[in-house]
C-alpha cells in the first residue's frame, strides 16, 4: 500500500506521535506477528505484537484512543478470520469455536489498556461473547466497535498484502457479507446492537454510502465509516498520474461519508488530513 508500513513499535510511536500532534484523535492497530499458528496464539499473547503496542502508546501518549482490530486472520497460517475445520467435504470455517479465541484476544488487549475493541471477524454472537468476557474480565467500562455491517470486498486488496492476511484457500464469503444485500446488513448491525456493540460501524465506505445512510438514521447509533485499503490506493494512484487532485479527491470522499451519516472516519489519510485541516 502506497506510505502505508508494517511498523515496530517504537516507529508506530514515533508515527503516532507524529499524527497525534497534526490533530489524529484515534489510531486502530492491526498486528503481525513473528508466528502464525492455526489457532491463532499471538492473538491473545500476553506479550504480543498488539498488546505491547497499546502498553507503550498509552503509557507514552495517554490523550491519544487506542482502538484494536479484534481478528484472527493475521494470526492465522491460512489467512482466514476463524477457526477453520477440514474433512471430506473440504474446508470450513468454524464459527463457535472462533468466539471463545476472539473473546480472549479482546479481553487481552483490554488488560494491555485498549480504550475501544474493534471486532471485524463477522463470526455471529462475537459481539456478545466479547461483551461478556470482557465484563467477567472487570473492562465493563471497555466498549465494543463492531464491524458490523462488513462486506466481503474486493476493495481489501492492498490490506491484505500489507497484513499478510490473504486466505490461502477459498474466499471470506461464508463470513462477511453480500454486497448485494441491503436487508442482511442491516440485520447484522440492529444484531449487534442488541449484543452490546458501542459503535457499529460499515466497510467499506465510499461504494456503500447507502448503508451509512441506512444504518445512522435506522438506529442512531454512533456510526463508523471505514473507507479502506483500496479507495485510499487508488486515490494515490491517480494522483501519481497527476489525474486527479489529492486533497480535493480526498476531502470530498470523506465529506461524502460525513454527509451520508457516519460520526466516525476511518481512514489512512488521517494525518494528511489532519494537516491539510491544519494548514486551511
Ligand atoms: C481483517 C481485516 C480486513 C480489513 C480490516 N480487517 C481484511 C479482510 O477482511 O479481508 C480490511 C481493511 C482494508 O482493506 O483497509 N479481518
Ligand atoms: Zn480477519
Amino acid at each position: 500500500m502506497p506510505g502505508v508500513f508494517q511498523l515496530s513499535p517504537d516507529e508506530l510511536l514515533r508515527d503516532a506521535a507524529n499524527a497525534h500532534e497534526a490533530g489524529v484523535p484515534a489510531v486502530l492497530l492491526f498486528g503481525i506477528p513473528d508466528k502464525k499458528d492455526l489457532k491463532a496464539s499471538g492473538a491473545s499473547a500476553r506479550n504480543g505484537i498488539v498488546q505491547q503496542t497499546v502498553r507503550l502508546l498509552k503509557k507514552e501518549l495517554p490523550s491519544l484512543l487506542v482502538i484494536t482490530d479484534v481478528c484472527l486472520c493475521e494470526y492465522m497460517e491460512h489467512g482466514h478470520c476463524g477457526i477453520v475445520h477440514r474433512d471430506a467435504r473440504g474446508a470450513r470455517i468454524l464459527n463457535d469455536p472462533t468466539l471463545k479465541i476472539l473473546a480472549q484476544a479482546a479481553a487481552s488487549h483490554a488488560d494491555a489498556g485498549a480504550d475501544i475493541v474493534a471486532p471485524s471477524d463477522m463470526m455471529d454472537g462475537r459481539v456478545r461473547a466479547i461483551r461478556e468476557k470482557l465484563d467477567t474480565s472487570g473492562f465493563i467500562d471497555t466498549p465494543i466497535m463492531s464491524y458490523a455491517a462488513k462486506f466481503a470486498s474486493a476493495f481489501y486488496g492492498p490490506f491484505r498484502e500489507a497484513a499478510e492476511s490473504t486466505p490461502q484457500f477459498g474466499d471470506r464469503r461464508s463470513y462477511q457479507m453480500d454486497a448485494a444485500n441491503a436487508q442482511e446488513a442491516l440485520r447484522e448491525v440492529a444484531l449487534d446492537i442488541q449484543e452490546g456493540a458501542d459503535i457499529v460501524m460499515v466497510k467499506p465506505a465510499l461504494a456503500y454510502l447507502d448503508l451509512i445512510y441506512r444504518v445512522k438514521s435506522e438506529f442512531g447509533y454512533p456510526t463508523a465509516a471505514y473507507s479502506v485499503s483500496a479507495e485510499y490506493s487508488m486515490v494515490k494512484a491517480a494522483a501519481a498520474k497527476g489525474w486527479i487532485d489529492e486533497r480535493a479527491v480526498t476531502m470530498e470522499s470523506l465529506l461524502a461519508m460525513r454527509r451520508a451519516g457516519a460520526d466516525i472516519l476511518i481512514t489512512y489519510a488521517a494525518k494528511d488530513v489532519a494537516n491539510w485541516l491544519k494548514k486551511g
